[in-house]
C-alpha cells in the first residue's frame, strides 16, 4: 500500500546512508593528506619548488608522491581537486537536519519543558545559528586575532562552548548536540568553500600566468586546515551521540558536549605527532581516558521532568491533534501494554536504566507525540517490541495504525 509515511522514512534513510559515506569520503580524504603531510622528508634531486616526498605501497603498487610549496613552476596538464567530498556531506547533512529536526520537528527538535517555541521558530533559530556561528569564526580567522594561533583556537573553543550550552537551554537534548555538531561541520565546509578552494583558484590562476603565487595563501590554508582537523573527531561524536541517550538526556549535555572538543585535540595531537616523528606523546590517552571517566559519570546525573511531571503537562496543540480522535485510548492502552516496560522514565524491564533511545511511552503525550514513530516501529512493521521481549498481536498492532490513519484522514 503506498502510504506516505513508509516513503519518507525511507528518504530519510537514503540521505543518511548518503550522508554517512560521502563523510566517510571527506574524512578519509582529509586524515590521509594530513598523514601524507606530516610524512614528506625532503629528498636528494627532488624537482625545483619541491618540499619533501614519501613513498607508499596500497593495492599492489608503490605510490610516489611529491608536495610543491606553494606550487611547482609549472601548472601541471592534470590537476584533481578535492572539494566535493566536503560539499557533498555538509548538503547531504543539512538535508537531512531538515528531514529529521525540521519536518519532523514536534518531536525531535522543541522541548516544551525548555522554552514555549512554535515549529518555525524553531527552524529559523536551527538554520540562523549554523550561518552566524560562520561568520563570527570567519571574522576571528581574519582579525589581528590570526597573528596569535593558540588564542585563536582557544576562543573557538569558547564560542562551541557557549552554543554548547545556548542549544541545550531551547532545543531537546538529542537536537541541541546534533546542532553543535552542524554548527561546528558548517564551519569546517565554509573553511574550504570560502577559503582555501578561493586561495587555491588564486594560486592556479597566478601559475597559468606566468606569476609567481604568494606564500600567503598557502598559510591561510595550513590554518584553517588545522581548525578542521582539530574539530574533525567531535563533530562525529556529535553527529552519533543521538543514539545514545546517555550523551544527550542531561541537563549536563552542554559540558558533555564540550569535554569532547578537548578530546579532539588530545587524541588528534597524538596521531599528529606520531605520524610527525614516528613516536606519539602517551600523556595524550591518560587524558583522553580521564576525560571520557568524567563525561560518564556526568551522563548519570539523573534530571529532566519526572513521571508526575511528565504526566501533570498540558498537550501541546501538535499532541492535541493525536490525542483527540476516539480511538486514541484504545491505541493509548496498546502502547502501556507492550511499550511503557522499557521506553519509561525508570525501565522496568530486565536491568535496562534508561528509555532506549531516549524514547518515552508512558504519559498521554509522550505516546500522542511519537505517533509517526509508533506507527512505524510497531504497526507497519514488526520493528518494535524486540521479539524476546514482549508478543503483540496483529489486533494491538492494528489498533495503532487505526488511530495513526484516523488523524490523517480526518485532516
Ligand atoms: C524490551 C524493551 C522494549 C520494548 C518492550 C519496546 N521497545 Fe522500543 N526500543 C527498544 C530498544 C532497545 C530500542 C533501541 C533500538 C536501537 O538502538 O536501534 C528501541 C527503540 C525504539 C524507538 C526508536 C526507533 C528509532 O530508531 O528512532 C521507537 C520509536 C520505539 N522503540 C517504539 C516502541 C514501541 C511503539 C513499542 C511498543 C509497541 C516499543 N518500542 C517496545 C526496546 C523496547
Amino acid at each position: 500500500m503506498y502510504d506516505l509515511a513508509i516513503l519518507w522514512d525511507w528518504i530519510a534513510f537514503s540521505v543518511r546512508w548518503l550522508h554517512v559515506i560521502t563523510a566517510m569520503a571527506w574524512i578519509g580524504a582529509s586524515f590521509y593528506f594530513i598523514a601524507l603531510d606530516l610524512m614528506l622528508k625532503p629528498a636528494e634531486h627532488m624537482p625545483e619548488g619541491a618540499s619533501g616526498e614519501e613513498w607508499e605501497v596500497h593495492g599492489g603498487g608503490f605510490y610516489h608522491t611529491t608536495k610543491y610549496m606553494v606550487a611547482p613552476a609549472q601548472m601541471p596538464e592534470h590537476l584533481t581537486w578535492h572539494k566535493w567530498q566536503s560539499y557533498a556531506t555538509w548538503l547531504s547533512g543539512a538535508a537531512l537536519l531538515m528531514i529529521v529536526y525540521w519536518v519532523g520537528g514536534e518531536l525531535y527538535l522543541l522541548d516544551p519543558t525548555k522554552a514555549d517555541l512554535s515549529l518555525w521558530q524553531g527552524i529559523l533559530i536551527s538554520g540562523g545559528s549554523l550561518t552566524i556561528g560562520w561568520l563570527l569564526y570567519d571574522a576571528m580567522c581574519k582579525s589581528k586575532l590570526s597573528e596569535q594561533p593558540t588564542l585563536l583556537m582557544l576562543l573557538l573553543f569558547v564560542i562551541l562552548v557557549v552554543m554548547s550550552w545556548g542549544y541545550n537551554q531551547i532545543f531537546t537534548g538529542r537536537a541541541a548536540l546534533l546542532h553543535l555538531g552542524a554548527f561546528t561541520a558548517t564551519i569546517m565546509t565554509a573553511n574550504v568553500f570560502f577559503q582555501i578552494m578561493p586561495n587555491q583558484r588564486i594560486v592556479v590562476a597566478d601559475l597559468k600566468a606566468g606569476r609567481t603565487p604568494d606564500a600567503k595563501y598557502g598559510k591561510i590554508a595550513k590554518v584553517r586546515s588545522t581548525h578542521n582537523n582539530y574539530l574533525t573527531l567531535p563533530v562525529v561524536f556529535l553527529m552519533l551521540s543521538n543514539h545514545y541517550p546517555l550523551a544527550f538526556g542531561t541537563e549536563y549535555a552542554w559540558i558533555i558536549a564540550s569535554l569532547i572538543f578537548l578530546t579532539g585535540v588530545t587524541i588528534r595531537h597524538y596521531f599528529n605527532t606520531m605520524h610527525k616523528t614516528g613516536k606519539g606523546p602517551h600523556w595524550t590517552w591518560a587524558v583522553t581516558v580521564l576525560l571520557m571517566l568524567l563525561i560518564a559519570w556526568l551522563s548519570t546525573v539523573r534530571t529532566g521532568d519526572t513521571w508526575q511531571e511528565a504526566e501533570a503537562r498540558a498537550l501541546t496543540p501538535y499532541e492535541q491533534r493525536f490525542a483527540s480522535v476516539p480511538s486514541f485510548d484504545a491505541a493509548y492502552d496498546t502502547v502501556i501494554g507492550s511499550c511503557s516496560m522499557c521506553h519509561a522514565r525508570e525501565p522496568v524491564w530486565g536491568n535496562m536504566q534508561w528509555a532506549p533511545k531516549g524514547v518515552y511511552l508512558e504519559t498521554r503525550s509522550d505516546v500522542a507525540r511519537h505517533a509517526s514513530a509508533i506507527y512505524l516501529q510497531a504497526g507497519v512493521s514488526h520493528a518494535m517490541p524486540p521479539p524476546n521481549a514482549v508478543q503483540m498481536d496483529a489486533d494491538a498492532r492494528s489498533t495503532l495504525v487505526t488511530w495513526v490513519r484516523e488523524v490523517r484522514n480526518g485532516e
